[in-house]
């Protein structure tokens, strides 16, 4: 029997829990593992901190109000189109930073004249979106949250630091923490999924591995934590769109990943394009100052989205683009990406007592400050001889191990899946994803190559030989409409053993500024599963995806399904590992499942409802009689069409094993209000191959001063167990963990508690607490 403790967390443990759990096996030796959320911050606080912010101060001293409004504006490349221009810009301190501009030699030519040719030689912050990898392509962050393996993530943000630092990259405008709730949202993409606790857990991972255990190692990069805030809440998943989040959901969902992110030391955040409650996120005293600096003490640089100061004009919050300077400065956004508000009115505002200098001083010193920390002014430069470690063997296994583990089993009728490699004489492969090497990176992904994308059709004809594996596209990409191709692949299908359809979006379709009203499947690739399905073959469907897809026909028709995300460089090797059973799917799913988007939002966490639906309650609209008279009896929570549940819950996801969970203790049936209580439970592998599974704590303040949610994720561990056996897993329970915002204030109420331990949302063994008042 193995026994795991897994500590849950919460928003003031973070840095101070560098707590190991410890792993007994049979033999009663001991393995130590380190929790990664809650170990170690990068930023070590204190004295670094304070040497960084003393040598700044001390520049920002000598800095002439040009030089200082440099370092609060960031070019990019290709701004001036001289390069002599370009050059001299440099020398004059004309900017702090640029962004996409990389390579050894332009970085470090640009770096010399900062350091050699400008006045008082303050090197450039070279910043990129490296956003779920830089060469080596990680499955979409929303398929990484889906591992809930934050060590497996946190290298994977480790492999894209040092990947894009040997091409001069400094700073890297992730991670993406933006809690969503709408997977109309092209930008779902790039996110962790609905839950603050796995999103925090995931946060704190990205930091870390982006940053590294040194700031001023060659590989660590400046992590950013974005959008900062509540940019996944844009009204109807329609980007850019207005939000309107009260304070609790602000608080106790929104904010959370960025404090894990603060507390994870996250050097830079990045404010957003969309108001907040009416008040731009990049002007937003209340988020910026309020909370980032006074609550939680950031000492890192705020930097503007892409324009979004000029925007402020545009949303109607500024006169004009002096007064958008203005507000952006006074609530403290540092720097401004992209375009030169802030170059060009600083000094007129100044004049007009508009702005203080005080202001200034404060965004250049916050600069400056993180540029000390990196190392930056002892050594800008990129070493053109070092090892560049792109695409290092190592890095691609990860990638091929974060892939499988992101990868979600929804369906596997009569054990369809794993095929077997020796068995299988024939099979057909068919969809426009089988062989899509760029729509399989997936979005956000400026320096990954298609060339370099192992795709499923590749890695399963490498297994199994180019003989055994026929392939028809039936559709070229997956918005054809073309069904031209259905006759070849029908006829393939009869020739096969068993069918592997790769169905899904182009990478284009998610994404920033990638939102759909409809989130099926595109184009005609529905209807080519459905003549599949009916050749009565064994049908797997392989879906690669930027967003959770409406599928419940497709899953109906289907014999088994795996939902692979855009998995990445890797994702075809990972696909085939388990399809042909090397490993079995172990992924969760990070977010609800819908069954069209009427149902949107729903998300687990959902407060409770006066009438709740259940299954004797709903009546289906067809079922409601002709005329039936209007009465006031019955009414509860549910749509006429829908019914009251979504498609798949939050934290769902099958194996090729069956996991069976028993046992479930507390330490004590009551707590104290400041105390903690031990949660215990047994998960018995109890079918016939070793695999991972996912185990989930969530609870339910029954009673609140304002209405808690339904239930609520507070710790997770994925174990590893093998056929046969038992792992005993312990989670400790704070009443810290507990806390939330209830308008007025964080705290923990006393009262009756539900815990459940479980492999998903809706699945569990229940038990129940009290938190006693002191
Ligand atoms: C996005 C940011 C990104 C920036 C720089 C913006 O459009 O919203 O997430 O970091 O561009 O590429």
């Amino acid at each position: 029997m193995q026994t795991v403790q897994a500590h849950t967390a919460n928003k003031k443990k973070l840095t101070a829990r560098d707590k190991s759990m410890k792993l007994f096996k049979h033999s009663l030796l001991a393995v130590v593992v380190i929790l990664s959320f809650g170990s170690t911050s990068c930023d070590r606080g204190g004295q670094v901190a304070e040497e960084a912010e003393a040598k700044a101060a001390k520049m920002v001293a000598r800095m002439t109000l040009d030089e200082k409004i440099g370092q609060m504006s960031q070019l990019f490349d290709g701004y001036f189109s001289d390069p002599e221009q370009f050059r001299q810009a440099i020398r004059d301190g004309r900017f702090g930073s640029l962004l996409n501009f990389y390579g050894t030699d332009k970085v470090n030519e640009a770096q010399r004249i900062a350091v050699e040719e400008s006045r008082l030689g303050i090197p450039l912050l070279i910043g990129r979106d490296v956003i779920h990898g830089y060469r080596t392509i990680f499955p979409i962050p929303l398929g990484m949250a889906a591992s809930w393996n934050p060590d497996a993530v946190k290298e994977a943000f480790r492999i894209s630091a040092v990947e894009a630092s040997s091409q001069g990259i400094k700073w890297a405008f992730a991670p993406m923490i933006d809690i969503t709730w709408d997977p109309r949202w092209g930008r779902i993409a790039e996110g962790c999924g609905e839950d603050p606790y796995l999103a925090s857990t995931l946060a704190y991972a990205m930091v870390q591995g982006l940053q590294g255990d040194s700031l001023t190692d060659p590989t660590s990069l400046a992590a950013c934590a974005k959008h900062y805030a509540g940019y996944g809440f844009a009204e109807a998943g329609r980007d850019y769109a207005t939000t309107y989040i009260s304070e609790p959901v602000l608080r106790n969902v929104v904010l959370k990943p960025f404090r894990a992110a603060k507390d994870a030391g996250a050097l830079t955040f990045m404010a957003g394009f969309t108001d907040l409650n009416g008040v731009p996120t990049s002007a937003n005293e209340f988020t910026l100052k309020q909370i980032l600096r006074d609550e939680w003490g950031f000492r890192g640089f705020v930097i503007s989205d892409w324009a979004s100061v000029p925007q402020l004009v545009d949303q109607g919050y500024a006169y004009d683009e002096r007064d958008a300077a203005a507000k952006g400065i006074k609530a403290g956004v540092d720097m401004e990406m992209a375009t030169t508000t802030y170059f060009e009115n600083i000094k007129a505002l100044l004049d007009e007592k508009k702005i203080t200098m005080e202001q200034v001083d404060n965004a250049v010193r916050n600069i400056l400050t993180v540029k000390y920390k990196l190392g930056l002014f002892d050594n800008p430069y990129v070493d053109p001889d070092g090892v560049k470690k792109i695409l290092d063997p190592s890095f691609l296994e990860h990638a091929r191990k974060v892939a499988r583990q992101s990868t979600v089993m929804l369906k596997n009728e009569n054990s369809t899946l794993p095929l077997s490699a020796d068995k299988i004489k024939s099979l057909v492969v068919i969809g426009p994803l089988a062989d899509a090497p760029r729509d399989q990176m997936g979005t956000w992904c400026f320096d990954g190559l298609p060339e370099n994308s192992v795709t499923p059709l590749k890695a399963i004809r490498d297994l199994l030989g180019e003989k055994k594996v026929e392939y028809v596209p039936g559709l070229k990409y997956s918005r054809d409409k073309n069904k031209d191709q259905f006759s070849d692949a029908l006829a393939a299908a009869g020739r096969s053993d068993a069918i592997l359809l790769f169905i899904g979006e182009e990478w284009i379709l998610s994404g920033e500024g990638q939102s759909r009203g409809r989130i099926d499947l595109p184009g005609a690739q529905s209807e080519l599963l459905t003549v599949l399905a009916a050749t009565g073959k064994p049908l797997v469907v392989i879906v690669m995806a930027g967003r959770p897809l409406s599928i419940g026909d497709e899953l109906n028709e289907s014999d088994a399904l795996l939902y692979a995300w855009h998995g990445g460089t890797m994702a075809g090797p990972a696909l085939a590992d388990l399809i042909f059973g090397k490993e079995s799917p172990s992924g969760k799913l990070p977010v609800t499942f819908v069954k069209g988007e009427g149902q949107i939002p729903f998300y687990y966490y959902m407060t409770k409802t006066g009438r709740p639906a259940t299954e004797g309650t709903w009546i289906p609209m067809d079922k409601i009689p002709v005329e039936n008279p209007q009465s006031s009896l019955g009414y509860e929570s549910y749509h006429l069409d829908y019914g009251y549940t979504p498609l798949l819950p939050f934290g769902y996801g099958l194996s090729y094993t069956t996991f069976t969970y028993s046992d479930l203790s507390l330490s004590d049936n009551s707590m104290s209000i400041t105390g903690s209580v031990t949660v215990k439970a047994r998960v018995t592998n109890s079918g016939s191959r070793d695999a991972d599974e996912i185990v989930q704590l969530y609870i339910r303040d029954r009673v609140g001063s304002i209405i808690r949610p339904k239930k609520e994720l507070k710790g997770y561990k994925r174990l590893n167990i093998k056929k046969g056996e038992t792992a005993e897993v312990e989670f400790i329970l704070t009443a810290a963990d507990l806390a939330f915002f209830n308008g007025r204030e964080t705290l923990t109420e006393p009262g009756e508690f539900d815990v459940w331990v479980g492999p998903n949302s809706d699945e569990g063994l229940h038990a129940e607490f009290i938190v006693k008042k002191n």
